[in-house]
Protein backbone atom coordinates (compact mmCIF):
# COMPACT_ATOMS: atom_id res chain seq x y z
CA UNK A 1 0.00 0.00 0.00
CA UNK A 2 1.42 3.65 -0.98
CA UNK A 3 1.20 5.62 2.64
CA UNK A 4 4.20 7.64 1.16
CA UNK A 5 3.76 11.28 -0.82
CA UNK A 6 7.07 10.09 -3.36
CA UNK A 7 7.83 12.05 -6.23
CA UNK A 8 8.69 9.13 -8.00
CA UNK A 9 8.08 5.42 -8.83
CA UNK A 10 9.56 3.80 -5.86
CA UNK A 11 9.37 -0.02 -5.04
CA UNK A 12 6.22 -0.59 -2.33
CA UNK A 13 7.90 -1.70 0.34
CA UNK A 14 9.88 2.00 0.78
CA UNK A 15 6.50 3.91 -0.49
CA UNK A 16 4.45 1.76 2.68
CA UNK A 17 6.91 2.12 5.06
CA UNK A 18 5.85 4.30 8.07
CA UNK A 19 6.37 4.41 11.32
CA UNK A 20 2.83 3.91 13.69
CA UNK A 21 2.24 5.37 17.16
CA UNK A 22 -0.55 2.91 17.62
CA UNK A 23 0.26 -0.96 17.21
CA UNK A 24 -2.92 -3.52 17.81
CA UNK A 25 -1.33 -5.73 20.10
CA UNK A 26 -0.83 -8.23 18.18
CA UNK A 27 1.59 -10.68 18.71
CA UNK A 28 3.74 -11.24 15.32
CA UNK A 29 4.09 -14.27 13.95
CA UNK A 30 7.63 -16.00 14.64
CA UNK A 31 8.42 -16.69 10.67
CA UNK A 32 7.45 -13.31 10.10
CA UNK A 33 9.96 -12.30 12.79
CA UNK A 34 12.59 -14.29 11.61
CA UNK A 35 12.24 -12.82 7.93
CA UNK A 36 13.24 -9.49 9.34
CA UNK A 37 16.06 -10.85 11.20
CA UNK A 38 17.14 -12.53 7.78
CA UNK A 39 16.49 -9.73 6.01
CA UNK A 40 18.30 -7.61 7.89
CA UNK A 41 21.28 -10.18 7.93
CA UNK A 42 21.57 -9.72 4.27
CA UNK A 43 22.64 -5.95 4.75
CA UNK A 44 26.28 -4.95 3.43
CA UNK A 45 28.62 -4.46 5.64
CA UNK A 46 32.08 -3.17 5.86
CA UNK A 47 34.52 -6.54 5.23
CA UNK A 48 31.53 -7.90 6.07
CA UNK A 49 31.60 -7.91 9.68
CA UNK A 50 28.30 -8.08 10.51
CA UNK A 51 28.18 -6.01 13.53
CA UNK A 52 24.70 -5.67 13.85
CA UNK A 53 23.46 -7.50 17.26
CA UNK A 54 19.60 -8.04 18.30
CA UNK A 55 18.01 -8.80 21.41
CA UNK A 56 14.26 -9.49 21.22
CA UNK A 57 11.38 -9.67 23.32
CA UNK A 58 7.97 -11.36 21.62
CA UNK A 59 4.18 -10.08 23.44
CA UNK A 60 3.55 -13.53 24.40
CA UNK A 61 6.13 -13.40 26.69
CA UNK A 62 4.98 -11.35 29.33
CA UNK A 63 7.91 -10.69 31.51
CA UNK A 64 10.91 -10.57 28.73
CA UNK A 65 8.26 -8.12 27.05
CA UNK A 66 7.86 -5.99 30.21
CA UNK A 67 11.74 -5.71 30.99
CA UNK A 68 12.55 -4.77 27.94
CA UNK A 69 9.86 -1.82 27.73
CA UNK A 70 11.15 -0.92 30.81
CA UNK A 71 14.50 -0.13 28.95
CA UNK A 72 12.64 2.69 27.10
CA UNK A 73 12.47 6.15 27.68
CA UNK A 74 8.89 6.85 29.37
CA UNK A 75 7.36 8.26 26.16
CA UNK A 76 8.30 5.65 24.19
CA UNK A 77 6.81 3.06 26.39
CA UNK A 78 3.60 4.71 26.37
CA UNK A 79 2.59 3.43 22.85
CA UNK A 80 5.32 0.88 21.80
CA UNK A 81 3.65 -1.38 24.66
CA UNK A 82 1.19 -1.70 22.28
CA UNK A 83 3.81 -3.50 19.65
CA UNK A 84 3.91 -7.18 19.07
CA UNK A 85 7.73 -7.66 19.82
CA UNK A 86 10.29 -5.03 21.19
CA UNK A 87 13.73 -5.49 19.61
CA UNK A 88 16.98 -3.91 21.35
CA UNK A 89 20.00 -3.01 18.93
CA UNK A 90 23.53 -2.83 19.44
CA UNK A 91 26.96 -2.75 17.16
CA UNK A 92 30.18 -4.32 17.47
CA UNK A 93 32.88 -1.62 17.72
CA UNK A 94 35.85 -3.20 16.51
CA UNK A 95 36.47 -5.55 13.48
CA UNK A 96 36.68 -8.93 14.91
CA UNK A 97 39.58 -9.84 12.39
CA UNK A 98 42.10 -7.87 14.04
CA UNK A 99 40.04 -5.60 16.90
CA UNK A 100 40.74 -2.10 14.92
CA UNK A 101 37.90 0.30 15.64
CA UNK A 102 35.47 -0.27 13.06
CA UNK A 103 34.14 3.60 12.03
CA UNK A 104 31.00 2.57 9.94
CA UNK A 105 29.55 -0.15 12.35
CA UNK A 106 27.06 2.08 13.01
CA UNK A 107 26.41 2.92 9.57
CA UNK A 108 26.39 -1.01 8.77
CA UNK A 109 23.39 -1.16 11.75
CA UNK A 110 22.01 1.23 10.23
CA UNK A 111 21.32 -0.51 7.24
CA UNK A 112 20.58 -3.55 8.53
CA UNK A 113 17.81 -1.86 10.56
CA UNK A 114 16.24 -0.29 7.45
CA UNK A 115 16.66 -3.90 5.24
CA UNK A 116 14.74 -4.89 8.80
CA UNK A 117 11.86 -2.09 8.54
CA UNK A 118 11.33 -2.72 4.98
CA UNK A 119 11.23 -6.44 4.82
CA UNK A 120 8.62 -5.48 7.79
CA UNK A 121 6.60 -3.43 5.64
CA UNK A 122 6.38 -5.76 2.69
CA UNK A 123 4.60 -8.58 4.58
CA UNK A 124 1.87 -6.48 6.29
CA UNK A 125 4.05 -5.32 9.38
CA UNK A 126 5.49 -1.99 10.46
CA UNK A 127 8.36 -1.16 12.68
CA UNK A 128 8.97 2.04 14.92
CA UNK A 129 12.50 2.52 15.83
CA UNK A 130 13.62 4.15 18.81
CA UNK A 131 16.51 6.53 19.90
CA UNK A 132 15.03 7.00 23.40
CA UNK A 133 15.81 4.33 25.20
CA UNK A 134 18.32 3.97 28.44
CA UNK A 135 21.79 2.98 27.07
CA UNK A 136 23.16 2.45 30.27
CA UNK A 137 20.17 0.30 31.61
CA UNK A 138 20.36 -1.95 28.56
CA UNK A 139 23.91 -2.62 29.39
CA UNK A 140 23.28 -3.59 32.52
CA UNK A 141 20.28 -5.71 31.88
CA UNK A 142 21.18 -7.84 29.08
CA UNK A 143 24.67 -8.06 30.19
CA UNK A 144 26.32 -6.60 26.99
CA UNK A 145 29.96 -6.66 26.86
CA UNK A 146 32.54 -3.98 26.35
CA UNK A 147 33.80 -3.89 22.88
CA UNK A 148 29.66 -3.95 21.67
CA UNK A 149 27.89 -0.60 22.05
CA UNK A 150 23.98 -0.62 22.66
CA UNK A 151 22.49 1.78 20.11
CA UNK A 152 18.32 1.97 19.86
CA UNK A 153 15.00 -0.04 20.20
CA UNK A 154 12.74 -1.04 17.52
CA UNK A 155 9.04 -1.82 18.01
CA UNK A 156 7.55 -4.02 15.35
CA UNK A 157 3.99 -5.01 15.02
CA UNK A 158 0.59 -4.85 13.26
CA UNK A 159 -0.54 -0.94 12.91
CA UNK A 160 -4.24 -0.05 14.33
CA UNK A 161 -6.64 0.84 11.58
CA UNK A 162 -9.46 0.99 14.29
CA UNK A 163 -10.70 4.47 15.39
CA UNK A 164 -9.24 5.84 18.13
CA UNK A 165 -10.93 5.57 21.84
CA UNK A 166 -9.30 7.17 24.56
CA UNK A 167 -7.98 10.88 24.75
CA UNK A 168 -4.19 8.86 24.49
CA UNK A 169 -5.29 7.09 21.40
CA UNK A 170 -6.61 10.05 19.58
CA UNK A 171 -3.20 12.15 20.39
CA UNK A 172 -1.62 9.19 19.02
CA UNK A 173 -3.49 9.20 16.05
CA UNK A 174 -2.87 12.97 15.65
CA UNK A 175 0.99 11.95 15.25
CA UNK A 176 0.14 9.57 12.75
CA UNK A 177 -1.47 12.06 10.69
CA UNK A 178 0.79 14.47 10.59
CA UNK A 179 1.57 15.69 6.99
CA UNK A 180 4.34 12.99 5.63
CA UNK A 181 6.99 14.88 4.07
CA UNK A 182 10.70 14.63 3.27
CA UNK A 183 13.19 17.44 2.03
CA UNK A 184 13.26 18.07 -1.82
CA UNK A 185 16.57 15.76 -3.39
CA UNK A 186 17.81 19.49 -4.19
CA UNK A 187 18.74 20.12 0.00
CA UNK A 188 20.78 17.48 0.25
CA UNK A 189 22.33 15.73 -3.38
CA UNK A 190 24.95 17.63 -4.58
CA UNK A 191 27.40 17.51 -7.34
CA UNK A 192 30.63 19.42 -7.95
CA UNK A 193 31.28 21.08 -4.83
CA UNK A 194 29.32 21.04 -1.14
CA UNK A 195 25.95 23.10 -1.76
CA UNK A 196 25.26 22.73 -5.37
CA UNK A 197 22.76 20.70 -5.81
CA UNK A 198 22.30 18.23 -8.97
CA UNK A 199 19.79 19.33 -11.61
CA UNK A 200 17.37 16.37 -12.02
C1 LIG B 1 17.36 5.95 14.65
C2 LIG B 1 15.95 6.44 14.87
C3 LIG B 1 15.56 6.88 16.12
C4 LIG B 1 14.24 7.28 16.35
N1 LIG B 1 13.86 7.57 17.64
C5 LIG B 1 12.56 7.79 17.91
C6 LIG B 1 12.12 7.89 19.26
O1 LIG B 1 12.89 7.75 20.23
N2 LIG B 1 10.80 8.14 19.48
C7 LIG B 1 9.90 8.26 18.45
O2 LIG B 1 8.72 8.47 18.71
N3 LIG B 1 10.28 8.12 17.16
C8 LIG B 1 11.59 7.88 16.86
N4 LIG B 1 12.00 7.68 15.56
C9 LIG B 1 11.02 7.73 14.47
C10 LIG B 1 11.20 8.98 13.60
O3 LIG B 1 10.67 10.09 14.29
C11 LIG B 1 10.52 8.73 12.26
O4 LIG B 1 11.19 7.70 11.58
C12 LIG B 1 10.52 10.01 11.40
O5 LIG B 1 9.71 10.99 11.98
C13 LIG B 1 10.05 9.74 9.99
O6 LIG B 1 8.77 9.17 10.01
P1 LIG B 1 8.48 7.80 9.24
O7 LIG B 1 9.42 6.74 9.81
O8 LIG B 1 7.05 7.46 9.54
O9 LIG B 1 8.74 8.01 7.78
C14 LIG B 1 13.31 7.29 15.30
C15 LIG B 1 13.71 6.88 14.03
C16 LIG B 1 15.00 6.45 13.81
C17 LIG B 1 15.40 5.94 12.44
Amino acid sequence: MTINPTQRDLISPISGRWSPYRFDGRPVEQEKLAQCFEAASWAASSFNEQPWRWIVAVRDDEKAFSRMLGCLMEANQSWASQAGALVLTAFRRTFSRNDNPNRVALHDLGQAAAHFALQAAAIGLQVHQMAGVNLSQIRTEYQIPDEFEPATAIAIGYPDASPPASETEKSLAGRESAARQRHPLSTHVFTGTWGRSINW
